[in-house]
């Protein structure tokens, strides 16, 4: 795991977005998984401005998003649908047909789920999936508990999560409390992960996963098992970790000889 401590939401925006530019630009055919909330906003902002002001091309990029709310269709203005095709896809050049974000309306949920995970196999896999984290530890929405080799299915919302996302909602009692979501197996299978923390509130999360036991009641520890996954946090969302100085003393040491070769 490479960890990487930044000043601050920014900068940590925009280091993701270097690191997906640089993955486009090497494979301009890459399947990227996206997620959405309020963490990767800004990474999605400076890589319109990429897409913008340095011609980086989407045309042949292929994505796949982490969840959606259960019984929200692509209208919806809290549906994930609606904020990646505002936040991304209407303002870069990505053939919406290559766009795979779990349908809210699916009839026949386990068949739907199903395909989905068809559909990231025929796509060769995810190259390079973004990750946020929950406060209770969960990537997509794989809540405490969830089955560290779970696979794309319905889940119901934890408290805290509900809690948390009614921030985007008028009131909290408008919060789904269903979704579908990617697996931990599911995230695990994508040959890169990148996961962004930033904040105070996200520093015990940030804490556990890093540092305390594989654990399915943070299912973000999984990563601990995974070869090639990269953490970009701010200070603030590393203000918990026992081993800081090490994590910078060594992302010094790469970032040096990453310059000399
Ligand atoms: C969203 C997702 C979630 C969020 C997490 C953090 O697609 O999969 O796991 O990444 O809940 O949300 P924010 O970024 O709003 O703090």
């Amino acid at each position: 795991m490479r960890i990487t401590i930044v000043k601050d939401y920014d900068e940590m925006s925009k280091k993701a977005a270097e690191i997906i530019s640089k993955q486009i630009r090497t494979k301009p055919d890459s399947v990227l998984g996206f997620a959405t909330g309020g963490t990767p906003i800004g990474t999605y902002k400076e890589l319109v401005r990429m897409h913008k002001e340095e011609g980086l091309d989407f045309s042949r990029i292929t994505t796949f998003n982490l969840d959606e709310y259960y019984g929200l269709g692509p209208d919806h203005p809290q549906s994930y649908h609606y904020f990646m095709f505002s936040n991304l896809f209407n303002h870069v050049n990505i053939d919406p047909k290559r766009v795979h974000i779990p349908d809210g309306l699916a009839k026949d949920v386990e068949a739907f789920c199903k395909k989905y995970e068809e559909e990231i196999k025929k796509a060769g896999g995810i190259d390079l999936q973004l990750l946020g984290i929950g406060r209770d530890g969960h990537i997509a929405f794989n809540e405490p508990g969830s089955s560290l080799t779970s696979r794309t299915r319905l889940v119901a919302l934890a408290e805290e999560t509900i809690k948390d996302n009614a921030r985007f909602f008028e009131k909290e009692e408008d919060v789904p409390r269903f979704a579908i979501t990617m697996g931990c197996g599911t995230i695990m299978e994508a040959k890169k992960i990148l996961l962004l923390a930033n904040g105070e509130a996200k520093s015990d999360a940030v804490a556990a996963f890093i540092e305390g036991p594989i654990t399915s009641q943070i299912t973000a520890s999984i990563l601990q098992m995974h070869p090639d996954v990269t953490v970009i946090i701010d200070e603030a969302a590393a203000s918990k970790l026992k081993r800081k100085e090490y994590y910078k003393h060594v992302d010094r040491l790469f970032r040096d000889l990453e310059k000399k070769t």
